[in-house]
């Protein structure tokens, strides 16, 4: 099929096999290798990304779904707060996570203030539950997280 798809702001018209994973023709079609493959199960969050706003998994949507639809990677336009906000904190290791890490963050933070909710520590661990990071620890990551949805970068 020929997937129509706007990815990073970008109009991007691609031949792919309906059922292929969003995150491998995000990766190896597209060439944007930001978003990481951990579990590749949807278990871990390593291959989040928004579709339409909406933070999915992207190795388990069917890249068909994501047809006529807006992406964002980790490579596009509005993370450098959050990312400003992870290396302040040290909030990263290996790195595996991060991208997961930063993209939810994104999201929880719009949400919050589209809700007018008031962002706390425990906001910010129950926002990133399902991103798992096997390394640097939940402390500084929940704490970056906080930062950027307060808006104090
Ligand atoms: S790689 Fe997709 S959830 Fe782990
Ligand atoms: S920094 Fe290594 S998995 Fe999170």
């Amino acid at each position: 099929m020929k997937l129509h798809v706007k990815v990073n702001g970008v109009a991007r018209v691609v031949e792919v096999e309906p059922l292929r994973r969003l995150l491998d023709v995000l990766r190896v079609d597209l060439g944007l290798t930001g978003t990481k493959e951990g579990c590749g199960e949807g278990e871990c969050g390593a291959c989040t990304v928004l579709v339409d706003g909406v933070a999915v998994n992207s190795c388990l949507v069917p890249v068909a779904q994501a047809d006529g639809c807006e992406v964002v990677t980790v490579e596009g336009a509005g993370f450098e707060r959050v990312r400003e906000e992870f290396l302040k904190e040290g909030a990263a290791q290996c790195g595996i996570c991060t991208p997961g890490m930063i993209v939810m963050t994104r999201a929880w933070a719009e949400r919050c203030r589209a809700e007018g909710s008031e962002p706390s520590l425990d906001a910010a661990r129950t926002a990133l539950a399902g991103n798992l990071c096997r390394c640097t620890g939940y402390g500084a990551i929940v704490r970056a997280a906080l930062a950027c949805a307060k808006g104090r970068a």
